[in-house]
């Protein structure tokens, strides 16, 4: 895999460059800026060396149509503070701008191009979209690892048409993934949680056999709850996950990796609700789930107390409302009590996981802090991403 830095001629040269910063916004605006403070030493380095840039990037689902809160201006307005640059958002139709259009003003050396994923091409990895984003340039540069298990037309078939390179923290991510999956100590126990449940449950089946413990928190769990018989209420769920979830228990007991899910919960009316926690049997039709229960604390924290190897993606509950925040909050006190006497090697990943630990000023006190979610998930199920593979 070619990187960036190893490449002399950047001197006036046009570099797209493919970022992740799908950050968390709350009503315009961000709540953590953890992906785009990364990828300033990537942009830095290419003002350095003279090239002019235009980034890509997607924020949230959109699902191929124009969602004004899905927006990249506020990311845009923050990248413009912090690198003290006239920085222009192209909002017109992507599938109309040409390289003429970009960089009108002389000192302009930075534009954005608004959230890839308005275009249902970008999720389809469309041949001709690729060709078209690739024209706009010289050189690509995917600085994205956190998108990079994506086969999309920004992440995959767009180095088809440009010589293209790998980024710094693309290659700070790798090296340190890498280092830690070949250097792994057993009892590893892996932490899932979050939302997005169609991404990882799938995942989960190829972790068995590489780990002792995988405890599954968050949306993923209700459909677990359900799963065992119990009411979920308006609890966020997938739909028709029983297969998987029968073949994640019958794996398991075959791989000898213990499954350990939610015993007991905090259920809520409404997302700002308050908590009241439940036995499985007692959630109500009107209820949701938004957090584990003490029981469930307990039971993790003695796994944690007694893994050598801690990886964990995705909060346990809905801690944007601080109120169920409490089983995340407990998981990662647990984690930093062990590291601190270096008992334990811990690795954390994905937007959420990293907004949590940021809130609770505990990042530093993780081995790794990967900003990948479902990509660092995907790298441990020992996958190469599409996003490697283009590059390769
Ligand atoms: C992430 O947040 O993990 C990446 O930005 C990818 O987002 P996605 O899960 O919506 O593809």
């Amino acid at each position: 895999m070619r990187s960036i830095k190893d490449e002399p001629n950047l001197n006036q040269k046009k570099v797209l460059l493919r970022l992740d910063l799908n950050v968390p916004l709350s009503e315009g605006k961000i709540t953590d800026t953890t992906r785009i403070d990364k990828i300033l030493p990537t942009i830095n380095f290419l003002l350095k060396y003279g090239t002019k840039i235009i980034i890509l990037s997607h924020v949230g689902r959109p699902n191929g149509k124009i969602e004004k809160t899905l927006s990249l201006k506020p990311i845009c307005e923050n990248l413009k503070i912090k690198l003290n640059q006239n920085i222009e958002l192209i909002s017109k139709n992507l599938k109309e701008v040409k390289s003429e259009d970009l960089f009108n003003s002389h000192d302009q050396k930075i534009v954005i191009l608004e959230n890839l994923r308005f275009y249902e091409e970008e999720e389809k990895n469309d041949n001709v979209f690729a060709k078209h984003l690739a024209s706009l340039a010289d050189i690509y540069v995917n600085d994205a690892f956190s998108c990079s298990h994506r086969a999309h037309a920004s992440i995959s078939e767009i180095t088809k048409f440009i010589p293209s390179y790998a980024g710094l923290q693309f290659n700070l991510e790798i090296e340190a993934l890498t280092k830690i999956t070949s250097e792994i100590k057993k009892p590893i126990t892996c932490i899932i949680g979050g939302s997005k449940i169609s991404s990882k449950i799938n995942i989960i089946k190829n972790l068995i056999p590489k780990f002792d413990n995988i405890i599954i928190v968050g949306g993923m769990a209700n459909n677990i709850i359900k799963y065992k018989g119990y009411e979920i209420g308006k609890s966020i769920q997938e739909n028709g996950c029983e297969q998987i979830i029968e073949e994640i228990f019958f794996l398991s007991k075959k791989e000898s990796c213990k499954i350990i899910f939610p015993e007991d919960v905090a259920v809520g009316k409404s997302l700002n609700g308050s908590p009241e926690i439940k036995e499985l049997n007692n959630i109500l039709k009107d209820e949701l789930i938004l957090d584990i229960g003490p029981k469930t604390i307990k039971t993790i924290n003695q796994l944690i107390e007694k893994s050598s190897t801690i990886l964990w993606n995705g909060p346990a509950g809905y801690f944007e409302n601080s109120k169920f925040a409490n089983g995340s909050v407990e998981i990662a006190k647990k984690i930093v009590e062990k590291n601190k006497n270096n008992a334990i090697y811990s690795v954390a990943g994905g937007g959420d996981t990293v907004a949590l630990l940021n809130i609770l000023e505990t990042t530093n006190h993780f081995n790794f802090v990967s900003t990948a979610g479902g990509a660092f998930l995907e790298y441990l199920e020992g996958k190469e991403l599409p996003g490697i593979k283009a590059l390769n």
